[in-house]
């Protein structure tokens, strides 16, 4: 037995062939899609992603333009700062940094974003405001658990879409700090609680206070630092009364101890789920059926994660209580 369920969760945690080629072109079809919406000469730029313009001038809407000679040239420019900002100019309009701060427009409402690293909050802010990669969860009038608050984005788009409280764990101090004070830029203290927890299995973790750290960080001691604590989902659950509560889950592999240390009574206290898992999904999918809940998942894709160096199996699982 123990030998099948090893096999599993290799088979699990293989990056799916089929699936990287279907990722592969819906990446094309939506970058053309983005590509007309974000460049004022977007047949020329289709023509030369096709391959069938050597070089072009990528007009962008907003008025700039900037030379491409090569691939590789379209590569960083769409990895850089000004592709995200463009981005979220042409879906979250008007868009600017000022003072530090991004401002953009969500559904008619202003927001404001403290931007440490305005490349990377740019890319965050894309896939919460652009993207709305959580869509799924109907978040209206429930309490929402954010594991992996990240900047506070994630936490602002379930209030925006109103979500009665939101509890949003991040346990870098620094970063916390950032999500904190994104809430307060945006007046929403009261639908949300920031915490400065990691979640997992119950304890303490030594973490330098002054890392900035990344989306991809994951939780690693530290010799010296500042303690924070680890939390389980039991814990969440008692301390913070939550019952038919919705769970959003991305935390760069605490999902495993999260999930599989938890008890069918702390599971069932969330009627939806949505986890972004990191290394496999089988035995997620499993505990999560176990405890009653419907479950769809993703095909898992590679990943290669530059902060840690290691190679990732990642995707999504949506898991749904039935109502009774
Ligand atoms: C990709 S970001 C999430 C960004 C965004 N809020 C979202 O959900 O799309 C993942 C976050 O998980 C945090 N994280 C890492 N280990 C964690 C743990 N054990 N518990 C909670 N959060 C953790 C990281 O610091 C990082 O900010």
């Amino acid at each position: 037995m123990p030998e099948i369920a090893q096999e599993r969760r290799c088979l699990a945690a293989k990056p799916d062939r089929l699936a990287g080629i279907v990722q592969n072109v819906k990446g094309r079809l939506t970058q053309f899609r983005l590509i007309s919406r974000m460049f004022r000469n977007w047949p020329e730029l289709v023509l030369f992603r096709l391959g069938l313009r050597n070089q072009v001038i990528a007009k962008w809407r907003s008025g700039a333009s900037v030379a491409i000679h090569s691939l590789q040239d379209w590569y960083n420019l769409q990895r850089g700062c000004l592709w995200s900002m463009e981005l979220l100019k042409a879906y979250c309009c008007p868009v600017c940094v000022r003072d530090d701060k991004i401002e953009l427009t969500f559904r008619g409402k202003p927001l404001r974003f403290q931007a440490e690293s305005v490349a990377i909050s740019f890319g965050m802010l894309v896939e919460q405001f652009v993207n709305e990669q959580y869509k799924w969860l109907c978040v209206r009038g429930k309490q929402v658990l954010d594991v992996g608050a990240n900047i506070g984005d994630s936490a602002i788009y379930f209030a925006l879409n109103g979500a009665a409280h939101v509890y949003a764990l991040e346990p870098y101090p620094y970063t916390y700090l950032q999500a904190r004070r994104n809430v307060e830029l945006n007046d929403l203290e009261r639908q949300v609680t920031v915490l400065n927890m990691g979640c997992g299995q119950e304890g303490m973790v030594t973490v330098n206070p002054e890392l900035k750290s990344e989306p991809s960080s994951n939780l690693v001691q530290h010799e010296t630092g500042e303690m924070v604590p680890i939390v389980s989902l039991k814990r969440i659950v008692e301390s913070y009364g939550l019952s038919d509560a919705v769970a959003k889950i991305d935390c760069e592999g605490c999902e495993y101890a999260l999930i599989l240390g938890a008890g069918d009574e702390e599971l069932r206290a969330f009627s939806q789920m949505m986890i972004e898992y990191h290394h496999g999904y089988q035995d997620l999918v499993d505990r999560l059926k176990k405890a009653g809940f419907q479950v769809t998942h993703t095909r898992p894709v590679d990943f290669q994660n530059v902060v840690t160096g290691r190679s990732e199996v990642v995707g999504f699982i949506k898991a749904m209580k039935p109502s009774k």
